[in-house]
């Protein structure tokens, strides 16, 4: 039996979450909720996008993001192709707008796109004739990173409107806190940024989050913790005096997080850096953390997303 056709997304890419509107994503999170199940029963297979071909181009390492997109593909029954950009023409020197217009002659349906610069992928997007979707673009954004959060915390909570949720660590080159805080904006939720003076963005307020630079203040009463992994790689300088120092003052630790409501859970996105942002015991407390069901909700809400943007 034919799927019946769903109404196209207002957009033809995915390149942040800014710009969109809280029903198109709560759109995109309903159908998510659909291939959890499907996930976990036998059925995981269809052949929904067979004929089509997505094309995974990550100029940056990714363990969840891209191997999850592949899952998607191939769950829904499309071609997927992992380019690798380690022995590709890109290390000949070829520009991103050459590789994107040399991809884009292959006549893709979808290009995942991950790159070190802010911006790049929306650039990409303009050189080409297939749907974009960002993977992770600089300290810009991760837009896919933002909905598997969001789907986490529904499945969790319910609504996130009105609950209250601290986002720490390394606020300013984070692409994950800047995608979650416009969603969670979108979405009714309250959001506190927490993170040493070196680390927070210049205008908190501007990006939806009211600064904290006191983690206990910040944890007082909150619904969610999420922890961030410090980004080494998008720092010219060394913000971090001290790893030990900066688990005392803003990594999470037991007594951290009994400021925050009872039943608070932990999120993070991974990859994570034990006992520098998190203390190990926590990151693997199934009663308080929700790390691994972000995992799992990541290969369902990029399967969502590939229906949803999927064009006939
Ligand atoms: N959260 C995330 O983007 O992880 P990867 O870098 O492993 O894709």
């Amino acid at each position: 039996m034919t799927a019946p056709a769903r109404a196209p997304m207002p957009k033809r890419d995915l390149l942040g979450i800014e710009g969109w509107d809280k029903a198109s994503l709560e759109r995109i999170l309903d159908l998510a909720d659909d291939y959890v199940a499907r996930n976990r029963s036998g059925e995981k297979k269809s052949s929904l996008l067979r004929g089509k071909t997505v094309i995974n181009l990550f100029y940056e390492n990714s363990t969840r993001t891209r191997t999850s997109f592949e899952l998607a593909g191939k769950r829904l029954g499309a071609d997927v192709i992992n380019m690798s950009v380690a022995s590709s023409s890109v290390k000949k020197g070829e520009t991103l707008i050459d590789t994107a217009m040399t991809i884009n002659a292959m006549h893709p349906d979808f290009i995942v796109v991950r790159h070190p610069d802010s911006g790049a992928v929306q650039l990409l997007s303009e050189k080409v004739h297939c749907t974009v979707i960002n993977g992770g673009d600089g300290s810009h954004e991760h837009p896919t990173q933002a909905l598997l959060d969001a789907l986490t915390m529904r499945r969790r909570i319910g609504s996130v409107e009105g609950k209250t949720v601290a986002i720490c660590g390394d606020v300013l080159h984070s692409r994950v806190a800047r995608s979650n805080a416009l969603l969670l904006n979108i979405m009714g939720a309250n959001v506190r940024f927490i993170a040493p003076p070196p680390l927070m963005p210049s205008s908190p307020r501007t990006l939806g989050g009211e600064p904290f630079y006191d983690m206990r203040k910040g944890l007082k009463d909150v619904d969610v913790v999420m922890m961030l992994r410090i980004q080494t790689e998008r720092m010219d300088k060394n913000f971090v005096p001290s790893v030990r120092e900066y688990f005392h003052l803003y990594g999470l630790s037991k007594d951290k997080l009994a400021l925050a409501k009872p039943d608070a859970f932990i999120m993070h996105p991974g990859p994570i850096n034990r006992g520098v942002e998190i203390d190990s015991e926590l990151a693997d407390d199934i009663n308080r953390s929700v790390i691994l069901d972000q995992v799992e909700m990541g290969v369902a809400v990029r399967q969502a997303i590939l229906e949803l943007f999927n064009r006939p």
